[in-house]
């Protein structure tokens, strides 16, 4: 199980100060060091984090690979195109909403989602989706052709959190990551984890790839990068 890094608040932090620390370039090469798989950016059409520069110097360090999350707006994929990350995951995105807020409307979207996977598979850039545990969706991802799916944990993730009953969740989550693992799509697992979500989900062992942001940057203020990437990378070691 890999362990991605999403490092969006390093420019978060930066952005608060419209200064050039700390430098999420140098962030992305520092928990590479420390551990991380990949290092995942989000390019948000409204640039609140990751900026173009920031995401063109990143996806250019060769030794790095770099998932690079964006939406289906034509200027945007125009410039991942053009910057070519490793792997690009597909997110919806709203203006309002503080962070991303639920999976794809792929039922909506369909036609021009399939056209974006195909530009980035003659480019031969893995494409994610990111879907909500829906198995129509994880079936919708196979017509579409994406490479993966990227399963929204953020509902259940509250609900653990909130020390709410969980376990329907987590039982569409396992189901979803079992159905697109019998179709040959890769699963990852992404948003709202923490330690105790992150360790709840290892037990899904189809899922291969887990991307986290908020909490393990939040820990690391207290604890520090190296030893929050290397409880993590010891929380998806386990058997
Ligand atoms: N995966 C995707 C597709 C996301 O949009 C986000 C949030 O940017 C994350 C993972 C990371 O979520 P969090 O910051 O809550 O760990």
């Amino acid at each position: 199980m890999r362990l991605g890094v999403n490092i969006d608040h390093v420019a978060t932090l930066r952005n608060a100060r419209g200064e050039l620390h700390p430098d999420p370039l140098e962030a992305a090469k520092f928990v590479k060091k420390l551990g991380a798989d990949s290092i995942t950016i989000h390019l948000r059409e409204d640039r609140r984090h990751i900026n173009d520069n920031d995401a063109k110097k990143i996806c250019s360090i060769k030794k790095i690979p770099v998932n690079l999350e964006i939406s289906t707006n034509a200027k945007i994929v125009k410039i991942a195109l053009k910057i070519k990350p490793n792997f690009i995951c597909i997110v919806p995105e709203n203006r309002k909403e503080i962070t991303t807020e639920g999976g794809l409307n792929l039922k909506k979207n369909k036609i021009q989602i399939k056209k974006i996977i195909s530009k980035f598979r003659k480019k031969n850039i893995r494409t994610s989706l990111f879907v909500n545990p829906s198995l129509d969706d994880i079936k919708i991802s196979k017509q579409l052709g994406a490479d993966c799916v990227e399963i929204h944990t953020g509902r259940l993730a509250n609900l653990v959190k909130s020390n709410r009953y969980y376990l329907n969740e987590y039982k569409r989550i396992k189901k979803c990551s079992i159905l697109a693992n019998n179709l040959s799509i890769e699963v990852h697992a992404g948003h709202g984890l923490d330690y105790k979500t992150t360790h709840l989900l290892t037990q899904i062992k189809q899922i291969k790839e887990f991307n986290i942001g908020h909490y393990l940057i939040g820990e690391s203020i207290f604890y520090g990068l190296k030893t929050i990437i290397k409880r993590f990378k010891k929380i998806l070691k386990r058997k």
